[in-house]
């Protein structure tokens, strides 16, 4: 299994912070914000890590992670010239991915949920997941069977058939680099991930775990101070989201 973090983008709703960085690497409480999808592909065993950036700030990211030597990883770097939309990672990490499945995380995304068991036995398909959330029509939002079968995913429906949101990690199988070539741009110009769900849904091979624990993606003010927040308190825990002193 190998890693790609999605970290390019524009973060248009952090401005005026993204005028002069990424916003992968605004801080959340001490650490830079990818450090956080770097370690949840960590937790769940995968070392050979593909990161997507945008040409501006790309200098700092080498700067930061450098080869992966310190997180005891691998690390690639890929450029996408254009924020053209997600399921783009699929096209620029094709010779990265090679003959291998892939999990594809969002460079703004933090889980407290550990994806070991369903990483590890993941086996063909496409596996998304789903957490509970009080404002479905925001997000993503996925509806499923007893036995964890997609039976419908909508793009910010205005009337959701669940209140489960999509977040940004998904497990795909090599198929995932021909679904994603296939794709065409949406109305607002961007290829978007959920018609990669939906070609695997079509296929009936698409199945959904729901997670524990918190979920931020961090990408308006409120969810950024609010990642923060929880960073700080489980720190002041002693059980600290990174553990490694040195990272
Ligand atoms: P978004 O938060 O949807 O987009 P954004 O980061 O450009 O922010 P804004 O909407 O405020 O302008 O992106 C989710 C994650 O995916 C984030 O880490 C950036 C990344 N991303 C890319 O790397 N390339 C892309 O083409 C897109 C759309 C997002």
């Amino acid at each position: 299994m190998k890693g790609i973090v999605l970290a390019g983008g524009a973060g248009t709703r952090l401005r005026p912070l993204t005028y002069v960085t990424s916003k992968q690497l605004l801080p959340v409480y001490n650490r830079p914000m990818v450090f956080y999808p770097i370690q949840t592909l960590i937790d769940a065993g995968i070392t050979e890590i593909l990161l997507i950036i945008a040409p501006k700030n790309a200098g700092d990211f080498l700067n930061l992670l450098g080869n992966g030597d310190k997180f005891g990883c691998k690390f690639s770097y890929e450029v996408q010239p254009h924020p053209d939309g997600l399921a783009q990672a699929f096209i620029i990490g094709e010779r990265f991915i090679g003959d291998d499945n892939v999990t594809l995380i969002l460079g703004d995304n933090l889980f407290e949920h550990n994806f070991t068991p369903e990483i590890q036995s993941f086996k063909s398909g496409g596996r998304i997941f789903a957490k509970q959330v009080a404002d479905p029509k925001r997000f993503g939002v996925v509806a499923f069977d007893k036995n964890n079968r997609v039976t419908s995913i909508e793009e910010k429906p205005e009337q959701p058939k669940s209140n489960y949101a999509i977040p940004g990690l998904y497990i795909f199988d090599n198929t995932v680099v021909a679904k994603a070539k296939k794709i065409k741009p949406s109305a607002r110009g961007e290829l978007e991930i959920v018609d990669v769900h939906k070609a695997y849904l079509r296929e009936k091979t698409l199945d959904v775990r729901v997670i524990d624990g918190k979920w931020y993606d961090c990408g308006t003010f409120e969810s950024l101070f609010e990642a923060s927040d929880l960073v700080r308190a489980k720190a002041l825990k002693k059980q600290p989201l990174i553990a490694k002193q040195e990272l």
